[in-house]
Formats: structure tokens, C-alpha cells, sequence
């Protein structure tokens, strides 16, 4: 063999080398890199074809932990049971994954999240109890009493279908409850595919759903001193670390979740953020929950993994001073509007009357949004988005009902001033 014929071998070997590496990069993750005989057969043939349909979806499940633990696609998309089947490529699969499809391997989660407000409770908020059985409204009633058993939200009828799907049950079908017999999904802080814990920890994840005038916490948090620092050094904390070990070295900063779900420093980590939760500060007029006592130790025991009790009993006094101011002011408006009720000014259909919408807007925007300023470090919130709007409202509707009254009268009508 002569020098010429050996530089060629070694380009072509080189070559051939180079392609098979080329060739074998483009094929999916899970079969180049996954050895288990069966992972293979229920992801990798899955993932042969949806990679190239929908390589998003793919990619986000070879990321998880599920992916890393041999959880295959087929685990979650079998049909569980209550589920209906569809043939699909050799494969049987559901056609509609629901909290069914996970609580076969996380049932104690799944039992803890039927507990809270975001399962049956949230979806009655909306749509009333007439989608629940009897039994899932026993239940639910046990854990969150009045939160089930309840008529259909008013606006739900005047706003329409169209604004109701898109709108309300966008971010209460967290609760909907299932045509498998299960309560709702754990995909709208986990994803269908991500699966993380650290999406989950992300003060935006929560802020899909806890934002805006009637709910501000995304922007009260934003702009506390927790927000600020978590967003000068979010890099430095260990965001992903798991969470029957996750402490304050891995979290120094809280977001949403380690003050109402994570269980920092051995405190339990829970589905249930009722259980830390001492007022209903978003009712009309806010009272305390009939576990308070026990609910406000378990907060003021995760702030204090940070914090010392002096600061901690400071915030929540503070906090506790601006309920009470708040409820004596929506009562104050309460008394005007029931009054007007009483001598048959207002009308009985509610969202009719402007009036009506000024005491909505009263307490639905600013006399919560100035309570759960209090508690979570938003003071902007508790004066210019709360205090001040219910000053001017509750001007506005006494002249307003100062009004009804003249015309009321005027029409020939007798009423007790
Ligand atoms: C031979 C190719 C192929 C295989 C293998 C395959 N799929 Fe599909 N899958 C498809 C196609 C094509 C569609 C339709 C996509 C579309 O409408 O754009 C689809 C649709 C789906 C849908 C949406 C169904 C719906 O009605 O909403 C799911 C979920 C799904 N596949 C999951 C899986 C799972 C899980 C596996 C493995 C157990 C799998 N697929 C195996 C090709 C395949
Ligand atoms: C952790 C559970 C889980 C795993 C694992 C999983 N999926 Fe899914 N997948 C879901 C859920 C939940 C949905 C939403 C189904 C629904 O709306 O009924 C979904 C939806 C889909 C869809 C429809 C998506 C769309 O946007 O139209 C496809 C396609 C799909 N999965 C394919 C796969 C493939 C391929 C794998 C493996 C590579 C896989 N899934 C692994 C839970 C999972
Ligand atoms: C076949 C069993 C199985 C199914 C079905 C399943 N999981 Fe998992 N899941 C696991 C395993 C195993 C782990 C790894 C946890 C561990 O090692 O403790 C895990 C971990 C997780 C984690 C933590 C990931 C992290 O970053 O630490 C989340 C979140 C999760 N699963 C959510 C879901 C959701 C949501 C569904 C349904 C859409 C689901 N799982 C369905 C078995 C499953
Ligand atoms: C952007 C997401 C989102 C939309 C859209 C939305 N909500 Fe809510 N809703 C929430 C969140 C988050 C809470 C929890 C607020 C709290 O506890 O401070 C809530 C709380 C409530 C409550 C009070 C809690 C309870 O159980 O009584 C009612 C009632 C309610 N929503 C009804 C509705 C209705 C009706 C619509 C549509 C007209 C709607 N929501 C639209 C996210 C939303
Ligand atoms: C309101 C948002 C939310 C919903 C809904 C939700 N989760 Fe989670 N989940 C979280 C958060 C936040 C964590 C991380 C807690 C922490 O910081 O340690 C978590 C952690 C997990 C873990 C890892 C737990 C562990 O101990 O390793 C699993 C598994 C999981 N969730 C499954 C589910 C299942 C199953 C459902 C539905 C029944 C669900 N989640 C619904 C927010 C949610
Ligand atoms: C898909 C929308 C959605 C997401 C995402 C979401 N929530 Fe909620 N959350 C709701 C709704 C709706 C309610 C109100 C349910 C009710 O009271 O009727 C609620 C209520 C709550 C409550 C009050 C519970 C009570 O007992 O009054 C807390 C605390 C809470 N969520 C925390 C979180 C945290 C923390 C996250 C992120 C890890 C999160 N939520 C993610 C929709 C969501
Ligand atoms: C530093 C801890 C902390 C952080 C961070 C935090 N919260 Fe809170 N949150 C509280 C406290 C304390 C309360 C009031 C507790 C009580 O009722 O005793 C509260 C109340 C709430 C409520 C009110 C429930 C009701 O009764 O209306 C919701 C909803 C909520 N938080 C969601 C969130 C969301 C979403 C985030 C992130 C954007 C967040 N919280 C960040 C500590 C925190
Ligand atoms: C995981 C740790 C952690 C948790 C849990 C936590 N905080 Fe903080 N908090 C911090 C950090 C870090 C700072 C800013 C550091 C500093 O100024 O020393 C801070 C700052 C504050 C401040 C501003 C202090 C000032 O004067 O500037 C208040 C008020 C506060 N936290 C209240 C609370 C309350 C109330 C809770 C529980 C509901 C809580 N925190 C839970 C870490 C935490």
C-alpha cells in the first residue's frame, strides 16, 4: 500500500465516521441514548414520529426528570382507568389526559391538591356545583366550606359563552372536574411536558392566573423586597433541587411557592396552599378561616426560616390592622347598598345598575387588592391600587345612592331615609 492509498482510506474511514455521528445526532434523544428494552419501545417509537410533527413537545420530555427516571410518553398517554381508548399507530391511547393520567404515580399529591381551593373549589367559583357529584361536593365542603356547594357566577350569563371559555374557566378549569371521575389537571403549573419543579417555583408560573386588578399578586410580589431579590439573583439560587431536601441554602429568596407550597428546611412541602392561609382576604368582608391558628403558625414558621419572630409578628399585625380598616369600610358601603335594597331602589338583578358596579369594583378590586398588599410587601398596592380607589368609590356611591333616592322620590315613591 502506497502513501496514497492510505490517505485515502483514512478520509473515507473519517468521512464514514464523521456522517454516522451526523446521521445518528438528528435521530431522537430517547433512542440514541436510552437503553432499556421497553423505554425504547414505548417513547422512542412515539418520539420517531412526533420529533419531526411536533419537536417542542419532544424535546421538553427528554429535558424532564420523567424522561431521566424512564417514565415513557405511553406511562402518561395509557388509558386510565374511566378513560375511553383510541387505536393509535400499534398503541391503545386515551384522548383526554386529565390528573387521572398522573395520580397513578403521585396519588398523595393528587390527595392533596383535591383538598384545596384549586381543585373543585375554583371551578365552583365559576361555573356553581352542577358539574360535581354528590360525593365530590361532600368531600370538597369537608376541606373548603361554602367553596362547592354554590350557585353560578352572575357574570358568567351576562358576559356570554365565548368570554367565559376563553376568560374565567381558562384559569379555573385548574379544577374542572373530569368525565373519568378525577378533579382537574396538574399540567397548569407543571406543564403537559416540562414536569419540573422548577417551572413550578417560578413566581410567573403562578402570575398566569394570580395577576391583575382583582388578584394583583404577581405585580405585589414584583415589586416587594422578595421580588426584587429574586430578581437581582435568581441565578444564584438552586432552583431545581428536589423537594423533600429543598432548605434555605438552596432558596434564600422565597417565591410564591416556598412561602405557600414548599417544604424549606423539612417543613412539608404541600398541594395544599390553603393550609397556610389564616383570612379569606378575597371575600367581600374578610373572616378568619376555621383553622387560623394553626394555618398561621405554619406561615409564620416558614417565614422564619429567614426571618426573626419580631419582624414576622410585625408584618402580620400590620397586615391584620389593614383587614379590619377594610372591613369597616365595605361595610359602610354594604349598609348604603342594602338600604337602597330594603326600599326597593336597587334592582334585584345585580351587574344592572352602575352603582352595583362601583361596590363590585369596591371590594373586588380594591378592598382585596389592599389586603393582600399588606401581607406580601406591596405597599403601592395597599395605598394607590387600594386605599385611595376605595376612598374615591366610596364617595361615588353614596352620592350616587344620594341620587337613586332624589329620583326614586321624584317618581312618586315613599321610602325611609
Ligand atoms: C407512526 C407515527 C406515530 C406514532 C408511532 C405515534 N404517533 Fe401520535 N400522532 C401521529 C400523528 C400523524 C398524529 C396526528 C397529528 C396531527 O394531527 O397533526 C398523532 C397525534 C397524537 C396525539 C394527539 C391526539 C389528539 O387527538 O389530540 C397524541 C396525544 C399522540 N399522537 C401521542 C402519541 C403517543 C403517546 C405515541 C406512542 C405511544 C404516539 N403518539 C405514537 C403519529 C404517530
Ligand atoms: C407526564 C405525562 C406525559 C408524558 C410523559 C408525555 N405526555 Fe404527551 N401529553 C400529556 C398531557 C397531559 C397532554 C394533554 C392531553 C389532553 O389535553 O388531553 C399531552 C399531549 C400530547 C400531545 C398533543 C399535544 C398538542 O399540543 O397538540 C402529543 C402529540 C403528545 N402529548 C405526545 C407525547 C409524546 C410523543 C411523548 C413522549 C416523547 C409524551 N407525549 C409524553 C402528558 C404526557
Ligand atoms: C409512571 C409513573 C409516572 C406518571 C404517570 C407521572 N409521573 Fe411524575 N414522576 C415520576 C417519577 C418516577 C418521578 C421522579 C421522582 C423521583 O425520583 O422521586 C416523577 C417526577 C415528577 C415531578 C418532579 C420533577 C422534578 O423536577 O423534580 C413532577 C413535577 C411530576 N413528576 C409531575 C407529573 C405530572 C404532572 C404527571 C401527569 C401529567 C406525572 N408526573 C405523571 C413518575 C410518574
Ligand atoms: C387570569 C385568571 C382568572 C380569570 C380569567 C378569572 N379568574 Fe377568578 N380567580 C382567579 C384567581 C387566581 C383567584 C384567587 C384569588 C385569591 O384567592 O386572591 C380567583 C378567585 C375567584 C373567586 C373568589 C374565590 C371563590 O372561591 O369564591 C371567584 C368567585 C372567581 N374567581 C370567579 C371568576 C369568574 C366568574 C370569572 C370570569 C367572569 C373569573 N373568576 C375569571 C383567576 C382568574
Ligand atoms: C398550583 C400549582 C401546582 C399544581 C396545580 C400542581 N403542582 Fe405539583 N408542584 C408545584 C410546586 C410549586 C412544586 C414544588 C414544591 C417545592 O418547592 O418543593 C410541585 C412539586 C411537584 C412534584 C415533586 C414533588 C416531590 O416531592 O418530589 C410532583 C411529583 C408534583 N408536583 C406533581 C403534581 C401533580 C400530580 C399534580 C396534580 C394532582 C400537581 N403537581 C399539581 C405546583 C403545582
Ligand atoms: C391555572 C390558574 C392558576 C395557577 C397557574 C395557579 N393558581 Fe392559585 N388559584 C387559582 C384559582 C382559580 C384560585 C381560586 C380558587 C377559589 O378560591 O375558588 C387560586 C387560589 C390560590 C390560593 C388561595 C387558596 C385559598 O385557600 O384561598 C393560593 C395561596 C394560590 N392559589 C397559590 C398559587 C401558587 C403558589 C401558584 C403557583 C405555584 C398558583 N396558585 C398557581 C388559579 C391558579
Ligand atoms: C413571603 C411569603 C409570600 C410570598 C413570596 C407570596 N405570598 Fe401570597 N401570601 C402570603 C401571606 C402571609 C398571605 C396571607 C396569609 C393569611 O391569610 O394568613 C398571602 C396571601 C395570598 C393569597 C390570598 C388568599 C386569599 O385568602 O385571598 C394568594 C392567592 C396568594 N398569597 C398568592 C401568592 C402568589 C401567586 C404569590 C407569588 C406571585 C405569592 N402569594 C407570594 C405570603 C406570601
Ligand atoms: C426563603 C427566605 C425568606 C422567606 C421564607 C421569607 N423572607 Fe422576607 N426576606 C427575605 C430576604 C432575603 C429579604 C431581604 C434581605 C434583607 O433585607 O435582609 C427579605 C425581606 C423581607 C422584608 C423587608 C424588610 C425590610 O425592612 O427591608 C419583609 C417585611 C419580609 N421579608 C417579610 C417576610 C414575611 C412576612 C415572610 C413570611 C410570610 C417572609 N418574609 C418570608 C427572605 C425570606
Amino acid at each position: 500500500m502506497n502513501f496514497r492509498t492510505v490517505f485515502i482510506a483514512i478520509i473515507i474511514a473519517t468521512g464514514l465516521i464523521v456522517s454516522a455521528y451526523l446521521v445518528n445526532s438528528k435521530r431522537p434523544r430517547l433512542i440514541v441514548e436510552q437503553p432499556s428494552a421497553a423505554f425504547i419501545r414505548a417513547s422512542g417509537k412515539c418520539a420517531e414520529c412526533h420529533r419531526n410533527l411536533q419537536y417542542s413537545i419532544v424535546h421538553e420530555f427528554e429535558m424532564s426528570q420523567h424522561a431521566e427516571k424512564r417514565v415513557t410518553c405511553l406511562d402518561c398517554h395509557q388509558v386510565a382507568q374511566g378513560q375511553t381508548g383510541t387505536n393509535h399507530y400499534t398503541f391503545v391511547i386515551s384522548t383526554k389526559l386529565t390528573a387521572a393520567n398522573c395520580r397513578s404515580c403521585h396519588e398523595t399529591i393528587y390527595q392533596q391538591f383535591l383538598h384545596s381551593r384549586h381543585a373543585a373549589a375554583a371551578w365552583a367559583a365559576v361555573a356553581g356545583d352542577t358539574d360535581f357529584t354528590p360525593e365530590q361536593i361532600a368531600f370538597a365542603e369537608q376541606y373548603q366550606p361554602g367553596g362547592v356547594k354554590r350557585p353560578p357566577h352572575p357574570l358568567t350569563r351576562l358576559e356570554g359563552g365565548a368570554a367565559t371559555q376563553s376568560g374565567c374557566y381558562s384559569c379555573h378549569s385548574v379544577g374542572k372536574p373530569n368525565e373519568d371521575g378525577t378533579i382537574g389537571n396538574c399540567t397548569a403549573c407543571h406543564t403537559r411536558h416540562t414536569s419540573s419543579v422548577e417551572l413550578a417555583r417560578l413566581p410567573s408560573t403562578c402570575g398566569q392566573c394570580h395577576l391583575g386588578p382583582d388578584h394583583s399578586q404577581l405585580e405585589i410580589y414584583t415589586e416587594s423586597k422578595h421580588g426584587v431579590m429574586f430578581a437581582a439573583q435568581r441565578n444564584l439560587l438552586n432552583l431545581s433541587a428536589p423537594p423533600d431536601h429543598l432548605t434555605t441554602r438552596d432558596m434564600f429568596v422565597p417565591t410564591c411557592a416556598t412561602c405557600h407550597m414548599s417544604g424549606i428546611n423539612g417543613r412539608g412541602v404541600t398541594h395544599d396552599p390553603s393550609e397556610r392561609l389564616s383570612y379569606y382576604l378575597f371575600a367581600e368582608v374578610t373572616e378568619s378561616r376555621p383553622n387560623a391558628g394553626r394555618a398561621r403558625a405554619k406561615m409564620k414558621d416558614i417565614c422564619q426560616q429567614c426571618h426573626t419572630a419580631k419582624l414576622v409578628d410585625r408584618i402580620y399585625a400590620e397586615g391584620g390592622a389593614v383587614v379590619d380598616a377594610t372591613n369597616e369600610k365595605m361595610l359602610a358601603a354594604r349598609a348604603i347598598m342594602e338600604s337602597l335594597q330594603q326600599d326597593g331602589i336597587l334592582s334585584s338583578t345585580n351587574f344592572s345598575q352602575p352603582i352595583q358596579f362601583a361596590y363590585f369594583d369596591l371590594w373586588h378590586y380594591y378592598g382585596r387588592t389592599a389586603k393582600h398588599g399588606a401581607f406580601m410587601g406591596g405597599a403601592d398596592f395597599v395605598q394607590w391600587h387600594g386605599n385611595y380607589p376605595i376612598l374615591e368609590h366610596l364617595v361615588e356611591i353614596k352620592a350616587e345612592a344620594q341620587q337613586l333616592r332624589e329620583e326614586h322620590a321624584k317618581a312618586g315613591n315613599a321610602v325611609s331615609q
